[in-house]
């Protein structure tokens, strides 16, 4: 049965409240469909019976499936390649350069999905900054869906999934094959610390970083929403720090402290004035266990 107006407004409006994420008046359909496969996986007899179950107030799990649900988790490894490239040849190397004195490195993938962003960062340092495994390097990866977060740290993915961006090379060195399925192996799969974080949660006590990736999350977002989240990365990144963002994602018009840096086909973004940021934003910012920690020799 389709969903009536008003239970697709109450569903939009549930989803911008819980997630940030824009559900356009054109994704009925799409809506419809993800709702009635949570209504046949949890027994209800409609869409409608789903949503009547949330208004209701009694399952909380349910209103967090159904969101999870309307969220979109397409990602592969290396997905666009030429950021991968920047990082590589450019943002890993200038990294180690001038954190060679502390040899600490934190990284995050924000809004991770099912974790091959992360996974292929672990990759890239494995395989060409072997250095780093030595250093106090932290390699963080967030996403608001429990569902994506549990199957990022199983690290199990599908043929389809691999064929994806992964070189026949790089499967048979990192991964090994269990039935039709491919698992990381395990010293590449302990490099990445995964939980689950909304992004528009306070993220207060999460530490500083040299490298954030927040790709392909912002599009699902508005303008305000995409503001206060720029903002706040700013109190996470590094005076130095660089932030990736997706191919159609930008801050112009959005936040003018950051400007973009144009390297090998890749976009990304720093403050663009670094020498004033130092005391304004990432220096003295409280730090928990997540964060910069001192090095033991
Ligand atoms: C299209 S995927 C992007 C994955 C990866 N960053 C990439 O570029 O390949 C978008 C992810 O953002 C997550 N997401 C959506 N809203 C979020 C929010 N408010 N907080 C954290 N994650 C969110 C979704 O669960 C989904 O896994």
């Amino acid at each position: 049965m389709p969903l009536t107006p008003q239970s697709f407004d109450y569903l939009r409006s549930l989803v911008l409240q819980r997630s940030a994420i824009v559900l356009g008046s054109d994704k009925l359909y799409l809506a419809e469909a993800r709702l009635g496969a949570v209504a046949r996986e949890r027994n209800f007899t409609d869409s409608e019976a789903v949503l009547s179950a949330i208004r209701s107030g009694g399952d909380r799990d349910l209103t967090r499936i159904v969101i999870e649900a309307m969220t979109t988790n397409e990602t592969s490894f290396f997905r666009d390649k030429h950021p991968f490239t920047a990082l590589r040849n450019v943002i890993l190397p200038e990294l180690m350069r001038v954190r060679t004195p502390d040899r600490c490195l934190r990284i995050w993938s924000a809004a991770c999905s099912s974790g091959q962003e992360a996974y292929s960062i672990a990759l890239l340092i494995r395989d060409h900054f072997p250095t780093l495994m030595s250093w106090d390097l932290r390699l963080f990866a967030t996403d608001m869906s429990e569902e994506m977060v549990d199957r990022a740290r199983a690290g199990r993915f599908t043929a389809m999934e691999v064929s994806r961006g992964l070189s026949p090379e790089l499967l048979a060195r990192h991964f090994t094959q269990s039935g039709t399925c491919w698992t990381v192996n395990e010293n590449v799969r302990r490099m990445v610390e995964f939980r689950t974080m909304n992004l528009i949660d306070s993220m207060a006590n999460f530490g500083t970083f040299d490298l954030i990736l927040l790709r392909n999350v912002l599009i699902y977002f508005d303008p305000a929403m995409k503001k206060t989240i720029f903002g706040r990365m700013s109190r996470h990144l590094r005076p130095d720090g660089y932030l990736m963002l997706g191919t159609a994602e930008t801050t112009l018009n959005l936040d003018e402290s950051y400007a973009s840096v144009h390297s090998g086909g890749a976009t990304y973004f720093r403050f663009a004035q670094r020498s004033l940021v130092g005391s304004a934003r990432g220096e003295g910012y409280p730090l928990n266990d997540l964060g910069r920690k001192q090095r033991s020799e």
